[in-house]
């Protein structure tokens, strides 16, 4: 199977423009507080590294690695902790990180997770969504963009973990399908 990059869905011009936005109104929420802020691995990275490089309140940084798996039905779907974060989050003000949401589940089972561990608050910014493929009724409190259900790569996002580190969102295509 050969697979390529077809198109630039969203050109990092835009990418850029969607970042700032998401920063402003995140410095604007959070003003005169500290904000703990949670990339999920892998695909959050980049989005993190520059988000967090707009937002000019204070910012601790952590990291949690999950993994969904979905033993029997997809509507049960839990998430594995790969990876935990270091920093005791009670009474303070988290905000989880994603790439992407596309069925909620990990989203869900996340947040889940983290409010045992008694947060202040606990919201969520996502660079970009596909709320086409929801199969659970979550949704960011700070969102980039909706996009349609294409096999995005690029900006953290991934094929078979190639491709994270194109600076545009694009279209993957993949030979034997209806390109
Ligand atoms: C992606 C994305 C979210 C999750 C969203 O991660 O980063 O964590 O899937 O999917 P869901 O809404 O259907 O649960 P992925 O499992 O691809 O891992 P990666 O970030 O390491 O690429």
């Amino acid at each position: 199977m050969s697979h390529y990059v077809k198109d630039v869905l969203i050109p990092r011009a835009e990418i850029a423009k969607v970042v700032d936005d998401l920063a402003r109104r995140i410095s604007d929420d959070y003003a005169g507080q500290e904000i703990v802020m949670v990339g999920v691995l892998k695909g959050s990275f980049i989005f993190l590294a520059d988000l967090v490089r707009k937002i000019t309140v204070p910012v601790v940084i952590d990291f949690m690695s999950v993994s969904s798996y979905y033993g029997g039905t997809k509507s049960s779907g839990v998430v594995k902790i790969i990876k935990d974060m270091d920093t005791d989050i009670q009474g303070k003000h988290v905000i989880i990180v994603e790439d992407i949401i596309d069925s909620g589940l990990t989203l869900n089972h996340l947040k889940d997770l983290l409010l045992t561990r008694e947060p202040a608050s606990l919201r969520v910014c996502a660079a970009f969504d596909k709320p086409e493929r929801r199969k659970i009724s979550i949704s960011a409190d700070y969102l980039g963009m909706p996009i349609p259900d294409e096999f995005i790569i690029g900006y953290g996002l991934d094929f078979d973990g190639q491709y994270r580190n194109l600076p545009d969102v694009c279209i993957l295509a993949i030979d034997g399908g209806n390109e």
